[in-house]
């Protein structure tokens, strides 16, 4: 396998994690690239089910080197109770690498991002992990990396600069409690001498990876529509999740990318605020919610449920230069009678050709939907493409008519062995 990019195509949850485990049987490296622990990415190995939020899905694999790039931010004691929970699961795990690059989330990032929500009159729906605060310092060059942590005369002037300022933040505008600045250095001192043996840099590691002919899996976060410059802005995340960010995140040229895959369900969900144009309100949206289990690995919420929006993918593809599109989920779709797909918005009287940057417009768009016979046999049991019935078959060359990309993954289920093969090229 060669150096490949998967970055998800909708709002996120769209089973990168699951596509990440399979893919990672070939590749030599999985890194991930951006994002931190708002992410939740599930995979089912053997029956058992992992939750990993900051660990490259990678790590479920023995020996496999798995990277956190500089472009994620890193929760240290997150990273400690994933390691240890994945300790006593698990008598192997891969090998992990963290970037010196990589900014951390401090307790008033924490602090930030949900008093900073409760003040929000358009709630964007954070996931509460201090995620756009901690990018927030980063761009505004009052972020605190893993180099500055392991160097601890340095940590202890920085932080007691920047914690000055975040007291007086957190006492004058919000009327919250400060921060004691001791007990701050002396919880992150000990999290810098946990990270200290994991630190490497991920460019180096990548492209001897790839010198040697191994192959290179990098793992999204997030999705295309929460990108911070191409997603639903200001309802996105802090981060890049789109492919470009990988190069950033980890340190290497686009020259050294192979391919970009973007995953997908055979719907489309949401969850947080924010426009949402195919969103059902009715019991189909509530069955798509129960059969596909829609609610947050991350916070439970249940997620918003909607048909696939084929405008907003053919966008993903653009922004991405998806080469193809791992759908997953399609079992989800068994059952129903007709299937609608969202072909176009309308605003107004026009139809509009891209996806709007205009969130007002976004929000007032009507959709205009194609329908499509549905399939009623169980699809969790088959495992090849071929297998599938007819009009499944359709749906998908659909959804790549509609797109313009060719699907080279399908998923039928959640586990490792539910994953089909549409791209014969696809290890390649
Ligand atoms: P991620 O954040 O993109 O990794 O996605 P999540 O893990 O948050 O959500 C995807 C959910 O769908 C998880 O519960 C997966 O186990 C599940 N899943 C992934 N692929 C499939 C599939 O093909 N069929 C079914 N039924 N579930 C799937
Ligand atoms: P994975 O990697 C789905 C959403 C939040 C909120 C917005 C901003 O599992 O696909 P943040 O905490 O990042 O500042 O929240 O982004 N969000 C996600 N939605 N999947 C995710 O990650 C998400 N990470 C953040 O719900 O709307
Ligand atoms: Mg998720």
């Amino acid at each position: 396998m060669a150096c490949v990019v998967l970055v998800g195509a909708q709002w996120g949850d769209e089973g990168k994690g699951k596509v990440t485990d399979f893919l990672a049987g070939k590749a030599a490296v999985v890194v991930r690239f951006q994002g931190g622990n708002n992410a939740g990415h599930t995979v089912v190995v053997d029956g058992e089910e992992f939750k990993l939020h900051l660990l490259p899905s990678g790590i479920l694999y023995p020996g496999k080197s798995c990277v956190i790039g500089n472009g994620v931010v890193i929760d240290p004691p997150v990273l400690m109770a994933e390691l240890a929970d994945l300790s006593t699961r698990l008598s192997v795990t891969g090998n992990l690498f963290i970037s010196p690059r990589a900014h951390l989330i401090m307790p008033y990032h924490r602090l930030l991002d949900r008093l900073e929500e409760e003040m929000r009159a358009g709630k964007i729906g954070t996931t509460a992990r201090g995620i756009g605060p901690a990018y927030t310092d980063k761009i505004r060059r009052t972020g605190i990396r893993v180099a500055d942590l392991l160097d601890r005369e340095e940590f202890a002037a920085r932080l007691a600069d920047i914690l000055a300022e975040k007291n007086e933040i957190l006492t004058r505008v919000y009327g919250a409690e400060p921060l004691d600045y001791n007990a701050v250095v002396e919880e992150y001192l000990a999290y810098g001498d946990f990270l200290r043996p994991y630190v490497a840099d991920p460019g180096v590691l990548v492209t001897a990876a790839l010198d040697r002919g191994q192959g290179v899996l990098f793992e999204g976060a997030q999705g295309t529509l929460l990108d911070i410059d191409h997603g639903t802005y200001p309802y996105v995340t802090s981060s890049s999740p789109t492919a470009a960010g990988a190069c950033l995140g980890a340190g290497i040229g686009p020259t050294l990318i192979d391919r970009v895959i973007g995953v997908a369900k055979a719907y489309t969900t949401r969850v947080g605020g924010g426009p949402f144009p195919t969103e059902l309100y009715d019991e189909m949206g509530e069955h798509l919610r129960e059969v596909g289990h829609e609610f947050g690995t991350t916070t439970g919420r249940p997620r918003r449920c909607g048909w696939l929006d084929a405008v907003a993918l053919r966008y993903a593809v653009r922004v991405n230069g998806l080469h193809s599109l791992a759908v997953v989920k399609l079992d989800v779709l068994t059952g129903i009678p007709k299937l609608r797909i969202g072909v176009a918005y309308r605003y107004r009287n026009e139809v509009l050709t891209g996806f709007p940057p205009s969130l007002k417009v976004l929000a007032d768009c009507s959709v205009e939907y194609e329908e499509m016979p549905g399939w009623h046999e169980d699809i969790t049991g088959v495992r090849t493409v071929a297998g599938l019935p007819a009009n499944a078959r359709r749906y998908l060359a659909r959804l790549t008519e509609l797109t313009g990309a060719p699907v080279s993954i399908v998923g039928v289920g959640s586990s490792r062995e539910q994953t089909l093969v549409a791209d014969p090229d696809l290890f390649s």
